[in-house]
């Protein structure tokens, strides 16, 4: 259908009608459904099967007036029969090629069950692992998130959104969703609009470069404007600057959602502010009980622009010459193949915290399983609910690889409540064994929408758990699963190995047991930085340098508590921007990971280290590269991050940034060269000091910080003039 078809549509239409097509309604009953298609709904949120959707196709194309075909739209987060790790997970993986691929799995699960729609991914940046939804992101970084929410659209779209095969993609929520006051969900966002084009909004710019059908707006206020009413940014930025030609979907109730936030008196009033503001799909059903006289109070032009979006976007999906799905070929259940690519992802997604050594386990004969994931099946994170996936358990992937081992699983304490009863017992056992493995962790329930916490420690008594086992002797491993970093402080340092795996999914047991046994390298790397306590929350790698930057924290002593004066010998230690009674830095910082192989870096070198603006400007990049030799008698991976220092800019520049990386894996001895390019995209930032920001690569000297972790990078100089 061209769109001078379209155009003869909307032509065609009632007020109503338009009406219908700009709205999605939220998981009807299937008779409720059939019945609000006939009326000429656009769009159904449903967990479906084949079968259902073709019949509310058929309703659609043959009982409606316009016989125009539904978008059905779910949340296809992470899998919808098999289940892939969490985003979060995935972007602990740092590969972006991986993410394609479960994402295109993800969507042939899908839309083989008629979903054309899904609302991911999130392109939230989170720099406050209090707030539950980290795990749906990509955690803290620009650049990482922006790559990942690139591969993901790449992945769910594939080249053509007819294909069988293809989900229509939407970058949510737009925007700074991931930055409420507290990390409390829904809560009000403050950000200066230096933030918002360094930082929140990079990623969906990203998503929308990458072709994203859809965008949808976010909860919150960013300066007291309800995103969902938000003009300047639904339609300033993101449609008028950035050319969006796509959907912007409503979040559920979204629009409803603004009469308590106190910006509209009631739902009508609502409505029109949202459409007006540049929103072209509400989710929920705010708009059923309009009436024709609200709905003209909106302007004629735009209501018409946003039914054309959702008609250009039903024909992009091939709905109009073909809406149906083919019964026979529904995927209903994981298969070999899939269950193979998310056990190799969940494993790569697992980062080694400390190793002392104990892991790979080897073949060890006693072991003794414990913890609350020992025997539970709750691997599956936020999101899984629709259609009854099933993960296993640890204690029975280990028993099926460790045959002749004797196993005892003790799990000892539960997830969250106080009884720490069975810890003599798992204490009495760990005596005898010659490895414990502690399978601690949040479960899925503690993380996701409306799942902020105050407390970032492991629930229950399974801090008591590790201490004990710790207080034994006996050598052991903590396996974490969680949704989000966690405050690990009051126990790290008796636990000299443990793992970070995520909520992993379908395979998490048996990615898990790879690890453990060696057979899968867990480097993946920190997505988010893992604070030492609450208190230091908001925290992240990339922040400003400060005024007084300090060079050590937590040393607060008695005779320092009066000191009043600015004195020279003060200002140094005193004076810095820190806390009296923390470490400096985060427990565990972005980037943070390492492998059971061993590896030396080279000095990283540039291909010139003079290049002109213009010459930035006109295209032209710079190489730095580096080697790095596998020293060890195993196979692993690196990942060699590559961040900028800019340093001197007329913004005060984060400390550093990350703008590229890579992760391979390296045979016993062998020396691979990586090689990165730096151009405009890597040195500018976006300038907002005029009404008009800009995009600028100022002149100077930039550092480029390359290596496996931020703790050990090497840097080389890059003159720009
Ligand atoms: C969430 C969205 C989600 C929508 C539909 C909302 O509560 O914020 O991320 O897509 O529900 O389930």
């Amino acid at each position: 259908m061209s769109m001078d078809r379209i155009r003869e549509l909307i032509d065609r239409m009632t007020l109503r009608e338009k009406l219908g097509q700009l709205q999605i309604v939220f998981r009807p009953k299937l008779e409720d459904a059939a019945e609000l298609v006939r009326a000429g709904l656009g769009s159904v949120f449903w967990p479906p099967s084949a079968a259902a959707t073709n019949s509310l196709q058929r309703v659609a194309v043959e009982e409606s007036r316009l016989g125009i075909p539904v978008l059905v739209g779910l949340d296809v987060i992470h899998g919808q029969r098999t289940i892939a790790p969490v985003p979060l997970a995935q972007a602990a993986g740092f590969d972006p090629a991986l993410v394609t691929e479960l994402a295109a799995l993800a969507a042939a699960e899908a839309r083989s069950g008629g979903v054309t729609w899904t609302f991911s991914p999130m392109a939230d940046i989170s720099r406050d692992p209090r707030w539950g939804r980290v795990v749906e992101g990509f955690g803290e970084d620009v650049h990482l998130t922006s790559t990942m929410v690139r591969a993901m659209v790449r992945g769910y779209q594939g080249g053509d959104l007819t294909s069988r095969t293809s989900l229509a993609a939407t970058a949510k929520h737009f925007v700074a969703y991931g930055a409420p006051e507290g990390g409390r969900d829904y809560n009000g966002v403050d950000a200066s609009d230096h933030q918002l084009r360094n930082v929140h909004l990079e990623p969906f710019r990203a998503a929308v470069e990458e072709g994203a059908a859809g965008v949808m707006a976010a909860f919150n206020t960013v300066a007291g404007v309800p995103m969902h009413a938000n003009r300047r940014l639904l339609t300033g930025v993101l449609k008028d600057e950035w050319g969006f030609d796509g959907v912007v979907v409503g979040d559920a109730e979204g629009v409803r959602n603004l009469v308590a936030h106190r910006v509209a008196g009631d739902e009508a009033a609502a409505v029109v502010l949202a459409f007006e503001a540049g929103l072209d799909v509400e989710m929920g059903g705010a708009p059923a009980d309009l009436t024709d006289e609200a709905l003209t109070r909106i302007d004629g032009r735009r209501l018409d622009d946003a039914v054309a979006r959702v008609l250009a976007l039903k024909e992009r999906l091939g709905l109009f010459d073909d809406p149906y799905v083919d019964e026979d070929a529904e995927i209903t259940e994981p298969s070999a193949r899939s269950r193979r690519l998310v056990r190799r992802a969940a494993a790569r997604a697992c980062v080694l915290l400390r190793n002392d050594g104990t892991l790979p386990l080897g073949s060890p004969r006693r072991v003794v399983v414990t913890g609350p994931y020992a025997d539970s099946t709750d691997h599956l994170g936020a999101w899984t609910q629709y259609f009854g996936a099933r993960a296993g358990t640890i204690a029975d992937r280990l028993r099926d690889r460790l045959p002749d081992a004797v196993l005892e699983i003790l799990p000892g304490v539960g997830f969250l409540d106080e009884d720490g009863s069975g810890i003599p017992a798992v204490v009495a056992a760990a005596h005898s064994a010659d490895v414990v493995v502690i399978c601690a962790g949040e479960p899925s329930a503690l993380s996701g929408e409306a799942a902020s916490r105050s407390d970032l420690r492991l629930p229950g008594r399974q801090e008591d758990l590790i201490r004990a086992v710790a207080g034994t002797g006996t050598p052991f491993v903590v396996v974490l699963e969680s949704g989000r970093p966690l405050v690990v402080a009051d126990w790290i340092e008796h636990a000299p190995t443990v793992v970070a795996a995520w909520h992993g999914g379908t395979e998490a047991p048996a990615a898990i047991v790879d690890v453990l046994l060696g057979d899968e390298d867990p480097a993946g790397r920190l997505p988010m930085s893992w604070p030492r306590s609450v208190g230091q929350i908001p925290i992240h790698y990339a922040h400003e340098n400060t005024g007084r930057p300090a060079t050590t924290g937590g040393t607060l002593s008695a005779d320092e508590t009066d000191v009043g004066l600015h004195g020279p010998d003060n200002l140094q230690d005193k004076f810095t921007s820190k806390y009296l009674d923390l470490e400096l830095g985060p427990q565990f910082s972005f980037g943070h990971g390492s492998s059971y192989a061993t590896f030396a870096c080279g000095s990283p070198t540039v291909s010139r280290e003079h290049v002109e603006c213009s010459a930035l400007d006109a295209g032209a990049a710079v190489t730095v590269s580096l080697d790095v030799t596998n020293t060890s008698a195993r196979s692993g991976d690196d990942v060699v991050q590559v961040y900028v220092e800019d340093v001197v800019a007329s913004v005060a520049p984060p400390v550093r940034r990350l703008v590229a990386f890579e992760r391979r894996t390296l045979t016993p001895g062998e020396t691979a060269s990586f090689t990165f390019e730096i151009g405009r995209d890597q040195l500018g930032f976006w300038m907002t000091d005029a009404a008009q920001p800009r995009f600028v690569v100022e002149p100077g000297v930039f550092r480029l910080h390359v290596g496996s972790t931020l703790a050990s990078m090497q840097s080389v100089e890059l003159l720009v003039s």
